[in-house]
């Protein structure tokens, strides 16, 4: 997520390491996942793609996405040793190498080169799931691990079809459908309802499954895909003003790189810029062309995420207050005298991390007045 701020990223991952350290991950922090959902070949991985701003999804006409991705940003920090008497460019390179990712059925092996995960992907797709077209609901999971990405996670799922091909079962449909239901239901599920704007948005698959969890388009984002296919002289301009269908956080449209530019290698960037170009001087819509476009949704994300932090904020604050009364208490019980020696190292932890919670809620304070735009 290469658009989102550095302020936003030192703060979510400062919480989320204190609160994973101290209560633990079940700890109710719950940020949202965003899992994106729509029907065969609308776009969902490239979309998906486009926000992680790297490389590394199997994409295609055909059904290419057959078991669900269960994507982990994890934000590393960057190695403070290297750096300073580096230029920008070797910092750079730097970074780019520092990336890596992780899948849970082969930990341990860390994955430097994208396109080598793309691979991963398809292999593991094709051997749980079959060569042939079939789905398999049980997810592959991959972490990234990089220190310019959000600590976050991203879904994304097979595609609805209606009609059975190749090896898949008659009641393929049934199944796809249950499967995305089942992630979507969940309320700290962010739903990104990918439509092709060549097709009726009344027949979209991924606006009726989102209705049936969030009927008050509520946690639903409206992603617009393919504008650069529509008929000559028609344009989506009604839909993406949101006057056609009521979503509260609306539609936004996009462009992205089409079989061709993959089959040409267009690199992300190229279509990123070709992408902002296409709206800019577009009749229908360069004058809105401020809210279109990945970098756009990305932005979009962004906002939500804050809103929901912002939610959390208070019981996050209400949990770390308990549990420095806790270690208040169990400080006290183990009195002065024991602090010295290797076997009451625990109790001073715990000290350490009293002072560090209670410095970290004023400064959440702090910040929490901030992040209200
Ligand atoms: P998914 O099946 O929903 O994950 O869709 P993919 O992301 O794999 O895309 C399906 C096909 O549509 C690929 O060939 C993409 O290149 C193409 N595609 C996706 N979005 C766009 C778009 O905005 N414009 C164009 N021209 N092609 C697109
Ligand atoms: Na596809
Ligand atoms: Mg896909």
């Amino acid at each position: 997520m290469a658009s989102l701020g550095e302020d936003l990223l030192g703060t979510v991952n400062k919480l989320q390491d204190l609160v994973f350290n101290t209560i633990g991950s079940d700890s109710g922090l719950d940020l949202p996942q965003i899992v994106v959902v729509g029907s065969q070949s609308s776009g969902k991985s490239s979309v998906l793609e486009n926000i992680v701003g790297r490389d590394f999804l199997p994409r295609g006409s055909g059904i290419v996405t057959r078991r669900p991705l269960v994507l982990q940003l994890i934000n590393i920090p960057t190695n403070p040793e290297n750096g300073e008497k580096k230029d920008a460019a070797e910092r750079e390179s730097e970074g780019q190498q520092q990336e890596f990712g992780e899948f849970l059925h082969q930990l341990g092996r860390r994955y430097y080169d994208f396109s080598e995960i793309r691979r991963e992907i398809e292999a593991e797709t094709a051997r749980i799931a079959g060569s042939n077209k079939g789905i398999n609901r049980s997810p592959i999971n991959l972490k990234i691990y990089s220190p310019h990405v959000l600590s976050l996670t991203l879904v994304d799922l097979p595609g609805l079809t209606k009609i059975p091909i190749g090896d898949q079962p008659t009641d393929i449909e049934k199944q796809t459908r249950n499967l995305i239901l089942e992630y979507i239901a969940k309320p700290n599920s962010i739903i990104l309802a990918v439509s092709p704007a060549n097709q009726d948005l009344v027949n979209s698959e991924a606006l009726k499954l989102a209705r049936q969890v969030d009927a008050q388009g509520k946690r639903t984002i409206g992603v617009l895909t393919k504008l650069d296919l529509m008929d000559h002289g028609t344009n989506a301009l009604e839909i993406l003003s949101g006057r056609v269908y009521p979503l509260k956080l609306g539609f936004i449209g996009v462009v992205n790189r089409s079989q061709q530019d993959i089959q040409g290698n267009k690199s992300l960037g190229e279509a990123l810029k070709a992408e902002a170009d296409f709206f800019r001087y577009h009749p229908a819509y360069r004058n809105m062309a401020h809210r279109c476009g990945t970098q756009f949704l990305a932005k979009s994300l962004n906002q939500i995420l804050m809103q929901h932090i912002r939610e959390r904020l208070p019981d996050i604050k209400a949990r770390l207050n308990t549990l420095m009364g806790q270690t208040e208490q169990e400080l006290m019980s183990y009195g002065d005298m024991h602090f010295n020696g290797k076997e009451h190292r625990g109790p001073l932890i715990l000290q350490l991390m009293t002072r560090f919670a209670s410095s970290f809620i004023a400064s959440i304070d702090g910040t929490s007045s901030d992040i209200s735009t």
